[in-house]
């Protein structure tokens, strides 16, 4: 087994109850570049949606199979599929970069947003938009979100996710906080959160340490 430079093992994925770390190499070494100041937004962009495949593998490890009927070119079998609705949900902006590696890696899943952005003084999530398809409470529900730091707008779109009736909802970021992770888990012990880094601590005005910086700005290039 790897070892890390800090001398630990290094597994794919570890989990604390419903927590999941995915420490993969390939995922430890993009995460490096997309935190780095100099990375441009298009190619965090890039890194932002490779990672987002990436992460989604581990994310749809356990989701439902069908067997169907198929020819091959040289006879009949009955084979694997997946069970659809999986639906995809960015909280926009900053989901989104994410989220189109998740449907290019899962083309037939559905994709529904939430516009919501955080009031940087009160640190308080506000909505602005909705579009959730009628059949999302059918199967999976894939919430994505690459910043969980007060965990205010997790929170905000897992309620909306369940009074539209999603029983399986996975949450699934880049980098957490560990204060968001424990509003989170405190509020839906049951919720499984997917991230590549759980970071140091947030700062007085709630951004991750050491972090990215703002994900939707790195994204859009929206700083200047
Ligand atoms: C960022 C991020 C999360 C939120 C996290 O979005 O993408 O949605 O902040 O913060 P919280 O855990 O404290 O709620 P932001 O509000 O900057 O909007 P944007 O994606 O449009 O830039
Ligand atoms: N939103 C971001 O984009 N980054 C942070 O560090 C915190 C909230």
């Amino acid at each position: 087994m790897a070892k890390r430079s800090d001398g630990k093992s290094r597994v794919g994925a570890t989990a604390n109850g419903r927590v999941h770390v995915i420490d993969h190499p390939l995922v430890a070494h993009m995460l490096t570049e997309a935190r780095d100041r100099k990375t441009r937004p298009d190619r965090f962009r890039r890194l932002l949606a490779q990672i987002g495949a990436l992460l989604a593998y581990e994310v749809t490890r356990d989701v439902q199979l069908d067997l169907v009927a198929i020819d091959t070119p040289m006879e009949k079998l009955r084979a694997c599929r997946l069970r659809l609705p999986i639906t995809v949900v960015p909280i926009l902006r900053a989901g989104l970069g994410m989220a189109e590696g998740i449907l290019d890696l899962i083309p037939e899943a559905h994709a529904g947003h939430i516009g919501m952005f955080r009031d940087e003084k009160r640190l308080q999530p506000v909505s602005y938009y909705e579009k959730l398809p009628l059949s999302i409470a059918k199967g999976p529900v894939i919430l994505v979100d690459p910043m969980l730091a007060t965990g205010g707008s997790a929170l905000a779109a897992v309620q909306l996710l369940k009074t539209r009736g999603c029983t399986d909802i996975r949450y699934l970021c880049l980098i957490a906080s560990p204060e968001g992770v424990a509003k989170l888990t405190g509020e839906f012990p049951t919720l499984p959160i997917y991230t590549a880094a759980i970071d140091r601590e947030l700062d007085e005005r709630g951004y991750i340490l050491p972090g990215l910086g703002d994900a939707g700005d790195r994204l859009y290039g929206t700083t200047d």
